[in-house]
């Protein structure tokens, strides 16, 4: 790296973040003993460094498994030379940067070495597609457990060992042990453009006693000729396969001519309250710092949809008291960290700075007055990044993956994962596994690379791992292999 780029502050912090915390073994498609004849591999810091600035500055257009060169039909050659001219001096009127300030030739050389041995071995895992997935610390085989769905939005586990699956069209379903799929009627009627349609489901902690369950969705109503919408809350018992007393608890205000950035994920927190996510629904300058608007927030309120009384704006005029934190942009993971028992979230950033974050009563996160976001070759950063009053995130993804689901490990079934959390990555595809350590991450490996966007993540009550991926819609079940 020349000089210059050290003594941007932030993005060097941002760097050595992301440096210690990305390592692809079972997305591994350099170093792992292909390099095209007559070249010498790339030693193991050679590697990882050519890997680290290829994770930071080209996948995020290039994929992060180099998807884009794999079986490429070259446009500028694939010499080791034309790759060289290609990276250093860019193609700016096709949106490929040059990079003579950002790296030095040492290190264009390294790339260029990292994309073709990447490239030899991504060609070969290709022709031996496996069925056991090789991770870092475990191996594991996937179990289909249903397919034919469109995007399947969110699981939750009933007692008996069935499952219920929102798909955001606006359907719930009921997953027998069988593995059919039975409609449940009663379902709230959604918007289902854009964004928005039924969105997360969860269980009243005593739902074995009560049978009562929870919907966030995408509601709308007609004004003056236009559709408008909000994200809502259904409150409803599960009788057979159809919902019954159903009841809208919560429903945002105002209504909005946006179709985007619903949120909206709920968990139930220790103190038996239900926190829910709220997106920003667009507004990204008038909503998320104005606590007299639901957009931009993460909410908590009681299960009839009632205010606890120690909420922390309730005694703030004119503030919506449902508010827990604000600053929030539009957050599609909320989990219960088991360990500490509080509440983690992540939420998409801008353009990059998609952030982990520990909810924490009456924060500010920031949004939309500060932003990791950073150009993506590097030389510019956008806006501010820490500001006195704002809380920081524990880590960001720098460029984004877009995040949706998260599911802490709980349980024996995954030795070698103990401890870790886990996050899906729609514009990527992949499955993010992050090791933690009390309340910091402390590193990220890639996992299933291409399964598809993962929409969902979730732990079942026997222990075991399940994503939902979408378009087409299927749910997987990680099996470990001893
Ligand atoms: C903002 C998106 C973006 C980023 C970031 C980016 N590229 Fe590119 N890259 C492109 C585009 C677009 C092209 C042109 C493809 C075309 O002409 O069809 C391209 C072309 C290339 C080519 C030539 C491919 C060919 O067919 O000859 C190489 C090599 C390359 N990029 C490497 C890199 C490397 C290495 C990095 C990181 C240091 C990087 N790119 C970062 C968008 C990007």
């Amino acid at each position: 790296m020349q000089p210059f780029i050290k003594t941007i502050i932030p993005l060097s912090l941002l760097l050595a973040l992301f440096t210690g915390c990305s390592k692809n073994t079972t997305s591994n498609t350099a170093g792992s003993g292909s390099a095209p004849s007559g070249e010498a591999l790339l030693t193991g810091t050679e590697l990882a460094s050519a890997r680290s600035n290829y994770t930071n500055y080209c996948a995020g257009c290039h994929g992060q498994n180099l998807e884009t060169f794999v079986d490429r039909k070259w446009l500028h050659g694939n010499s080791p030379e034309a790759l060289f001219k290609s990276i250093k001096h860019g193609f700016p009127e096709t949106g490929m940067l040059a990079y003579d300030t950002t790296f030095t030739d040492t290190e264009i050389t390294q790339l260029v070495r990292y994309i073709r041995q990447g490239v030899a071995s991504g060609q070969k895992k290709q022709a031996s597609k496996g069925k056991v997935f090789q991770a870092q610390d475990l191996s594991f085989t996937l179990d289909t457990v249903v397919t034919g769905l469109d995007v399947p939005w969110a699981m939750a586990f009933l007692p008996n060992g069935e499952m219920l699956i929102t798909e955001r069209s606006g359907i719930l379903y009921r997953l027998t042990k069988d593995r059919q799929l039975q409609k449940i009627e009663g379902a709230p009627e959604v918007l289902a453009q854009g964004q928005g349609g039924l969105l997360d489901i969860e269980l009243h902690p005593d739902f074995n006693k009560n049978q009562v369950l929870f919907l966030s969705y995408s509601a709308f109503k007609k004004e003056d000729g236009q559709t408008l919408s909000t994200t809502a809350i259904m409150r409803a018992r599960l009788d057979g396969n159809t919902l019954k007393e159903q009841k809208q608890i919560f429903e945002a205000q105002p209504y909005a001519r946006t179709r985007h950035h619903y949120g909206c994920r709920m968990e139930f927190g220790r103190d038996g309250y239900l926190y829910f996510t709220m997106g920003d629904r667009g507004g990204t300058k008038v909503n998320p710092q104005n606590l007299t608007v639901h957009a931009g927030k993460t909410h908590r309120i009681k299960e009839d949809g009632s205010i606890p009384a120690d909420n922390p704006f309730v005694g703030q005029q004119g503030a919506m008291k449902s508010i827990y934190t604000y600053g929030n942009r539009n957050a599609q993971g909320l989990a219960l960290n088991p360990t500490s028992g509080e509440m983690w979230l992540h939420e998409h950033g801008p353009k990059g700075g998609d952030e982990v974050n520990i909810v924490k009563k009456g924060a500010n996160y920031g949004w939309a007055d500060v932003t990791y976001g950073i150009d993506y070759n590097g030389t510019k950063i956008s806006d501010i990044q820490k500001k006195p009053g704002v809380t920081d995130p524990i880590h960001i993804w720098v460029p984004s993956i877009a995040p949706s689901g998260m599911a802490f490990l709980t349980g024996d079934r995954y030795k070698g994962w103990k401890g870790s959390l886990f996050v899906g990555s729609m514009s990527f595809k992949f499955l993010s596994r992050l090791t933690v350590a009390g309340n910091t991450i402390t590193g990220e490996e890639r996992l299933l690379q291409d399964i598809g966007r993962v929409r969902d993540v979730r732990m079942s009550p026997d222990g075991y791992l399940y994503i939902a991926v979408e378009k087409p819609g299927i749910i997987y079940r990680l099996m470990p292999v001893e």
